[in-house]
């Protein structure tokens, strides 16, 4: 059906009204759920953490502030991360020139196969979704690189380039922030200090698997009808997102829904289903959805870091004791992914079935 080319194709034959593919019950709808905000100009000032403190006497405080962002938000900004802004705004600016490829051109990498190392796609999941989220997407795998990189698209022509440098860099992001969020539950990847399973996790950690997905969201008729992305969790450890200056993220804190401000330049990172398992529940793996508007496209490009395709996903042992019962079931992630693709769409729908 034409739904499946997305809503970029949708927005460029001008549609006035959303189709009803794409509308959501009354009470499901963005303005039906009362979202609310902090500040006076409507957003959400989540926890801001200046990594460069990590490398010096502050470290401490740092992985602390952390520990509070992790235990209270499950998301939070990160600024002075050491990705060079160039990188930051190439990706950006690749991400911009593929949506702007003619559709015969991006529709060449559309799948079904989802475990393709590059598949274009719209909604959250086309295959599935009952109602169609107002999105498109890029989704690249991301290891190992040296495989997957000829699959890639190779247009725009720097894409793979501009990408493969973005994922090194955020792939090391990814592992500085891990080191200290791990460091903040009281694990270290140090022999001796650990369970002999967790210590296997604990590498499982660093050599897991990346996945790149470059989201676009064009303007919305009626924005109020439907979502860029609806409510759900993220399955991995974290996720890095980047995002331009278009607001749209909002995040559930305390019961309600707080629009995310973006911060140019710096980086969302939130907690995934699989930290939340790991850490037995200490830190959450939070609902967040996007909503669109009328006026702006907007663009996001997530970088999801999960545990490898063979791993077993459990609360560390060590994080388990007689004042803190274990709180999830072990899984794999076979049966984790296999959940997630059998189901329609369910907001936490792995996390409850391991409880
Ligand atoms: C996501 O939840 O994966 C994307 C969020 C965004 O586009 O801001
Ligand atoms: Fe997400």
């Amino acid at each position: 059906s034409q739904y499946q080319k997305g809503v970029k194709h949708l927005y460029e034959i001008g549609i006035r009204r959303v189709p009803l593919k794409y509308i959501l019950p009354v009470s499901e709808r963005p303005n039906q759920t009362h979202w609310k905000t902090h500040t006076t100009d409507g957003s959400l000032q989540l926890p801001v953490i200046d990594l460069s403190g990590l490398h010096g006497p502050r470290r401490s405080q740092v992985v602390r502030s952390l520990a509070s962002a992790c235990e209270n938000y499950g998301f939070f900004q990160v600024v002075n991360h050491g990705i060079p802004n160039e990188v930051i705004s190439n990706m950006m600016d690749v991400t911009k020139r593929f949506f702007e490829l003619p559709s015969a051109e991006r529709e060449k990498y559309m799948s079904a196969d989802m475990s393709k190392p590059v598949r274009y796609g719209t909604s959250f999941n086309q295959l599935k979704d009952s109602v169609f989220c107002w999105r498109d997407f890029l989704k690249l795998v991301c290891n190992p690189l040296e495989d997957v990189l000829s699959h890639w698209p190779s247009s725009p022509m720097d894409l793979r380039g501009l990408a493969v440098t973005y994922a090194k860099e955020t792939k090391f992001l990814y592992l500085m922030i891990l080191e200290a969020i791990l460091e903040s539950l009281g694990l270290t990847t140090t022999k001796n200090t650990t369970a002999d399973t967790d210590d296997q996790i604990l590498s499982e950690l660093k050599d897991g698997s990346q996945q790149m997905f470059l989201n676009f969201y064009p303007p919305c008729p009626e924005p109020d009808l439907t979502f860029g992305l609806r409510s759900h969790s993220d399955f991995g450890i974290l996720t890095l997102l980047l995002q331009d200056e278009v607001a749209g993220l909002q995040i559930k804190h305390q019961g309600r829904w707080l629009a995310v401000e973006p911060i140019p330049g710096s980086f969302v990172v939130n907690v995934g289903d699989q930290l939340e398992i790991f850490s037995n529940g200490r830190y959450k793996s939070v609902l967040h959805r996007v909503v669109v508007n009328s006026s702006m496209s907007r663009i996001s490009v997530a970088s999801l870091h999960s545990l490898p395709s063979q791993s077993a996903v459990r609360p560390a042992e060590k994080l388990i004791n007689q004042t803190n019962p274990r709180r999830y079931r072990d899984t794999d992630i076979a049966a984790f992914l296999h959940h997630i693709k059998s189901c329609d769409y369910q907001e936490k729908g792995v996390l409850e079935s391991r409880k």
